[in-house]
């Protein structure tokens, strides 16, 4: 018998990721030593705080079983504390936080619970592929807006066609962003909610890296804009923030009615997240100020490193306050994928070609700061020899 997939799985394009994965594995059993700036996955343990949270938590056989569909009340109530601590921003723990596996999870279910076949969803390019890749599955259409340079890598939604306009239902947005490292000031998000209010669209804004920041700079909330509650949702991560990627949690929070609509969707697919994990991610979040300081100067220091290194070879890069990522702009006649085939091939170094997130990502390559300090100083020297 001929097995046939699903033609909506059949069109996805590859999850980038697990390409990248494929390559390293093939260099790797060839014997080659390589190093990936590809992925940004945190080597540092998390905390201990959390560690302890969940051996705790896994001693009550109660939390063995099915946990509730919308989180326990404590980790709610945890995440709006949590967001108006850090955000100044009130919200009601049982009608505008929806604890999510992972906000890959949340991101991913959202265009299910909003989108109607046909409907437009605005997806910033390059971005995060789920936005579009979630969209397609649901058989809306991704309208790409190109961040550009020029434009610090703003999304300019004002450019979109009114014709798309009023077909579109959602817009996905993400600063700190992944992949440019840009980051939006609190003006930038006025417009986009006054703009969203008047277009009638949801805005889901995606904030995974508000506590990847250096120096001066503290990345806002789009909740902290008045009358963002009737139109926005934004998307936390316990994964960058915490050092949790594994443990798969995160939350949304913002408009009732997109929380509601997107957590009645999930009860009939999962089953919420494993009590001692909410726990963890309970104790996590409170006590996430040291974790988060001892966080930044570690990606500092490696940004320095980086940055240090591109300044002596000539590459320009985005010059950003913020996120995991730097985005440099590959040398004259290479592609993004060219130069990053080229650094593995010649280097055995991973770095992310921006295509891969969307054409206008073109151009440029994303390198990660998620690696030890060691083995980012072994990349540098392998880059220089290549680069020099
Ligand atoms: C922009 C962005 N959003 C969401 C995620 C997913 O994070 P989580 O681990 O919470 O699913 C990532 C992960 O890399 C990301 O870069």
């Amino acid at each position: 018998m001929e097995i046939r997939e699903a033609r909506r799985v059949k069109n996805l394009p590859p999850y980038l990721f697990a390409q990248i994965d494929r390559l390293i594995e093939e260099k790797k059993k060839q014997g080659v030593d390589v190093i990936s700036l590809g992925i940004g996955d945190p080597v540092e343990p998390s905390p201990s705080i959390v560690l302890k949270a969940l051996k705790e938590a896994l001693k009550n056989p109660e939390n063995h079983r099915y946990p509730s569909y919308f989180g326990l009340s404590e980790f709610r109530e945890t995440a709006a504390k949590w967001m108006k601590k850090r955000f100044g921003v009130d919200l009601h723990p049982d009608k505008e936080i929806l604890p999510v596996i992972g906000s890959k999870e949340g991101i991913a279910h959202l265009p299910w619970a909003m989108v109607d076949p046909g409907d437009y969803v605005l997806v910033p390019d390059p971005g995060y592929p789920v936005y579009a890749t979630a969209t397609i599955l649901s058989e809306g259409i991704p309208y790409l807006m190109p961040l550009k340079w020029e434009n610090h890598f703003l999304a300019d939604f004002e450019a979109v066609p009114s014709g798309v306009v009023k077909k579109s239902k959602l817009m996905f947005l993400n600063y700190p962003n992944n992949p440019t490292s840009a980051t939006a000031d609190l003006d930038y998000f006025k417009n986009v909610i006054e703009w969203a209010r008047k277009n009638g669209i949801v805005v889901a804004h995606d904030n995974a890296y508000s506590e990847i920041t250096f120096n001066d700079y503290i990345a806002p909330s789009i909740l902290q804009i008045e009358g963002a509650l009737e139109v926005a949702v934004e998307f936390h991560s316990l994964s960058k923030t915490l050092n949790m990627t594994g443990w798969r949690i995160g939350f949304v929070a913002g408009n009732e009615k997109v929380l509601n609509a997107l957590g009645r969707l999930k009860t009939n697919i999962d089953s919420g997240i494993f009590n001692p994990i909410q726990y963890a991610g309970i104790a996590g979040l409170r006590n996430y100020e040291e974790t988060v300081a001892r966080m930044r100067r570690i990606y500092e220091n490696r940004k320095k490193l980086i940055t240090d290194f591109l300044d002596k070879v000539g590459l320009k890069y985005w010059k950003s306050g913020a996120t995991i990522y730097i985005w440099v702009v590959v040398p004259e006649k290479e592609t993004s994928s060219s130069f990053a085939r080229k650094l593995l091939e010649e280097a055995a170094v991973v770095v992310s070609p921006g295509a891969a997130y969307g054409n206008s990502g073109e151009g440029y390559v994303r390198i990660s700061l998620t690696v030890k300090d060691e083995r980012l100083k072994e990349a540098i020297v392998r880059l220089e020899r290549v680069l020099q």
